[in-house]
This record gives structure tokens, sequence and C-alpha cells, in this order.
């Protein structure tokens, strides 16, 4: 399989690359989102690809934006990527990039968790609550919440961590009436594709929605929705709370880089053995064949 470790497409002004996706104009109203196949494990991006990721994830937005268009419009436009580059450059946008309607980005980032884990489960055994939303006693790590919860986080610059924030910041900083739809949207947005995946075997413990407002203030869904990467997917069949369940995602690169006792998660990223790749990539192509019932359209 080919990959992509970083898009080089000089037809369009490059508007930047982000940890994983390089976007470009389309004119003034549009951007082209190609994803690339570099992985980013504690916000530090990988000097390796994992060969095809980028499709993936890209095929795993576009099922969950058709899935989920109902609730809430998004950010795809329909056009197709190849008709907006030059002909060589084709293949660096074929299965893996989108052209979108350029928004402005809300900076408050939807994080919606229906399971207690990560820095959910860390700050519950800290505080007895997640992002200062009380929740019952007794509750082990990976157990399901009674409901699911949304705990907004401030976007982050480049090269820095995304910082938790409670839902009163969040309507301070975006104000009341927006806060309040983004929450109710996302939690809709949520329990409706955890429907839908347990169907597929698949339980999504959380996930992270971005939106963002046309030119007349309507709120849309953009970004990458409900992918591997933005989101913690496990199967359904290994579930047990009271450990960590094995994901569909990079939980193979984060272990071993957990073995580095030397790296402290700071860039530049340490070299990943072949055999992590491989792992890795198998992960990815795996979620989207159980999510989607499709092997992966290259
Ligand atoms: N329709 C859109 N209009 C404007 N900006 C968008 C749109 N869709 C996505 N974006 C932005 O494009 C960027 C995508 O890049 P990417 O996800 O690789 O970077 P990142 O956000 O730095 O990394 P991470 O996802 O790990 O936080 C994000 O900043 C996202 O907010
Ligand atoms: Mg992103």
């Amino acid at each position: 399989m080919k990959s992509l470790y970083q898009s080089t497409i000089s037809s369009l002004p490059l508007l930047g690359h982000g940890k994983v996706r390089d976007n470009y104009a389309v004119g003034d109203d549009k951007i082209l989102i190609v994803t690339t196949d570099r992985l980013s494990a504690f916000d530090v991006v990988m000097n390796e690809p994992i060969p095809g990721k980028g499709m993936v994830l890209n095929q795993m937005s576009d099922f969950w934006f058709e899935k989920l268009g109902h609730i809430v419009p998004n950010h795809l436009t329909g056009v197709a990527p190849e008709s907006v580059v030059a002909p060589e450059e084709v293949d660096q946008v074929k299965g893996r990039a989108v052209v979108a309607k350029r928004l402005k980005p809300i900076l408050v980032e939807a994080v919606v968790r229906g399971y207690i884990i990560g820095s959910g489960w860390k700050d519950y055994q800290a505080t007895g609550s997640v992002c200062g939303i009380e929740l019952p006693k007794g509750l082990r790590q990976a157990d399901k919440l009674p409901e699911p919860l949304f705990t907004p986080a401030a976007k982050a610059d480049l090269g820095e961590h995304d910082e938790n924030i409670s839902f009163a910041e969040m309507e301070q900083r975006i104000g009341a009436e927006l806060a309040a739809k983004m929450r109710d949207i996302s939690i809709q947005l949520y329990k409706t594709a955890a429907e839908y995946a347990a169907t597929r075997g698949i339980i999504i413990a959380d996930t992270k929605f971005e939106f963002g407002l046309d030119e007349n203030g309507v709120m849309h869904l953009m970004d990458e929705v409900l992918t591997a990467d933005s989101s913690r997917f496990w199967p359904a069949d290994s579930y047990a709370p009271d450990m960590s369940p094995p994901s569909f995602d990079k939980q193979f690169v984060r272990d071993y880089l957990e073995t580095l006792t030397e790296w402290k998660k700071t860039p530049p990223a340490p070299p990943l053995p072949q055999d992590v790749i491989e792992k890795t990539q198998a992960k990815y192509f795996e979620a989207i064949e159980r999510l989607t019932g499709d092997k992966l359209k290259a």
C-alpha cells in the first residue's frame, strides 16, 4: 500500500499542516483537507507513516457524516478532491481527502464520554468527579456512565495540549446559547453513533467533535468525525470493566512509547519498530471493516 507522510500540492495555497491533516485553500470559501498517514501520540507526531491510516480515517469520517447528516449540517461540499488539484497531484488526494466548506472554527472541542477511562478516570480517582461533574461513588475503570457526559476542552495552539474547561467557562468563551446547542447536538450525535456501533460489536467509549460557523453563523460539524483518532473504540466482545480495554487505534504505539522510560513525551519522536507499525496498521484496517462492514476502498 502506498503511503503519504506529507502532501505536496503546489496547485493550491497551503493553509497549514496539522498533526495529521494538511489543509489547502480552494477559492476563498472552501478547503481541501488531506488526511495523511502521520500518527500522533501524546500530541507528538511520529516520524514514520502508518500506511493507509489516512484513508481509513477519511473513510470513517465520510461514513459518519452520512449517517449523522440528519442531526446537524456538516462541512462536506460534495466537490471531488480530484477535481481541484492538478492531474499529477490526484494520487495524493485519492481516497484520503475532502473538499469542505471553510468554516470559522469554534475554539472549544466537544468531548463526549460514555465510559470512564483515560484522563476522565484519573480525574475521577483524584476528585470523584470528571471535569467538575460529580459522579456516583464506586465506579470502576472503564465502567459505563449512567448518562453520557459532555466535557468541553479549549482548543490548544499547535504543540500544546488541549485543556479541559467547565461548561460555565465554555459559556463565557462562546456564549450560553451556542454552548448549549453544541452540548445537546454532541450528546445526540454520540448516542446515535454509539447505538449504531453497538450493532457492529463496537463500543464507542468517548469521542471529540469539532464545530464551525458558516458565513450566516450556522453551526456545522467539521473536521474528522468518530474516527479511531478522535474516539476510543472498544471491541464489545473483549470489554470488561476494571481494566483498560484493548482498542482499535494507536494503543500499540502508546503502549510501546510507555516502555521508553527515557522519552519524555516531547519532540523529537523516537523511532517506531516495524512490528508496532504493522500491528497499528492492522488495527485501523480492522476498525473500518468492523464499523462499516466494508474493507477499505483503496
Ligand atoms: N471545515 C473546516 N473549516 C476550517 N477548519 C477546519 C475545517 N475542518 C477542520 N478544520 C481544522 O483543520 C485542522 C485539521 O488538522 P489536524 O487535525 O491534523 O490538526 P490538529 O488539530 O493540530 O491535531 P489534533 O486533531 O490532534 O488536535 C484542525 O485545526 C481543524 O480544526
Ligand atoms: Mg485535529
